[in-house]
């Protein structure tokens, strides 16, 4: 049932193109220049007519949810604000019938996002659902929704469920986007092309594998570990501390890159692993300088760049390529080898990789 692989967790990480192939199915109609989400379209009004939209989660979906966040208002202009589920359940917080609250959820079990979309249908607001598990009581829960189709997701790291769930967000963005008039038609044609191209991208990113494991190799043993990463993949240097930390144990924090110097740059010496996402974005001269402080205190660096890249490649002990891509749908590509990195880390420790010691697959109970 593991196809081969030794691991759920490797299997659902191959996975990855497929599943982004299957949650494009039917809505993603490239050559048509359209996008059909029945959700979206049969809630067209309450969406376009929303003051904010409130993204409430928890775990990878909350890092989904950040994502996301960055995406509609780029393209959709549309305020975001993104809750951990657990603490706007219990924050009173201010939500009325303008709003829209999108819960985000693999299994559509978690009891902190079910109580955050009962406090927010309570108090008026359209609440519309992303879930991958069909039927599953958040997916019954809400007025509408998209599911995220990225099949049964066993290994308790999520994996395919976030990159689909970003997948399933960007398209409804993209959507959103046409709709408002605040995307160009050329820009949003170039977008759709550019989405339907990252199941490919991913499959040829995949072969990084090897590398990844020889970094592991060297790696393995450390106690820390740093993420960063700015801007679209701010959210992802959180994504992959969080990978690393349930299944391998090693204490690992993600910070947004220019946040390093308001405290985190204390940690750095020669024994401390920085992974930086420093692909092609606005941002690229900012992370650069970002690495040079790590370097000149004698950190380790892991850069995730574009093919192509030398100036970072320059600077770090180690690189790994992702595809070109446009900087919008690039956490589709950067999370990828983060998911590889701690897969192989915890092997490599002996960790029960798919089920982590503590952890429950869908937390049921607060
Ligand atoms: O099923 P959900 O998406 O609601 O689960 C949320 C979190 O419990 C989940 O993402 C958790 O953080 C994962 N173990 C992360 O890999």
């Amino acid at each position: 049932e593991k196809g081969g692989y030794d691991h759920f967790m490797l299997k659902e990480i191959h996975e990855q193109p497929r599943a982004i192939i299957d949650t494009f199915r039917g809505r993603l109609l490239r050559s048509e220049g359209i996008i059909k989400m029945s959700g979206v379209e049969d809630n067209m009004k309450k969406l376009l007519n929303a003051d904010r939209i409130i993204i409430a989660a928890c775990g990878t979906s909350w890092h989904a949810g950040l994502v996301a966040e960055y995406i509609f208002e780029e393209f959709a202009r549309i305020p975001v604000e993104v809750e951990y589920a657990s603490e706007f359940r219990y924050r009173n917080p201010v939500i009325s019938e303008k709003d829209v609250l999108i819960a985000i959820s693999q299994s559509g079990e978690t009891a902190d996002t079910l109580a955050a979309i009962k406090l927010a249908k309570s108090k008026g607001a359209f609440v519309f659902g992303v879930c991958n598990v069909v039927g599953s009581s958040i997916a019954r829960e809400t007025d509408a929704g998209a599911y995220t189709h990225a099949g049964p997701e066993i290994g308790v790291a999520s994996t395919k469920a976030f990159t689909t769930q970003i997948t399933v967000l960007a398209l409804m963005a993209l959507r959103l986007a046409r709709a408002k008039g605040t995307m160009s038609s050329s820009k949003y044609r170039l977008y759709l092309q550019e989405i339907e191209l990252i199941p490919a991208k991913i499959e040829r990113l995949l072969k990084v594998d090897e590398k990844v494991k020889e970094i592991a190799e060297i790696y393995q043993h450390v106690p820390n570990c740093l993420y960063l990463g700015r801007g679209f993949n701010f959210p992802v240097a959180l994504e992959g501390a969080l990978k690393l930390k349930e299944i391998s144990y090693i204490h690992a924090e993600g910070y947004p890159a220019a946040e390093m110097k308001h405290g985190p740059i204390a940690l750095i010496d020669e024994n401390m692993p920085v992974i930086v996402i420093a692909t092609d974005s606005e941002h690229y001269e900012k992370i650069v300088s970002n690495i040079q402080e790590i370097k000149s205190r004698k950190g380790k660096i892991i850069a995730i760049v574009t093919e192509g890249d030398h100036v970072v490649k320059n600077l770090a002990d180690h690189v790994i390529e992702i595809p070109y891509v446009e900087e919008a749908f690039s956490p589709l590509l950067t999370t990828i080898p983060l998911q590889l990195l701690s897969y192989h880390i915890a092997v490599m420790r002996g960790c029960n990789v798919d089920q982590p010691r503590n952890l429950a697959k869908s937390v049921t109970v607060e």
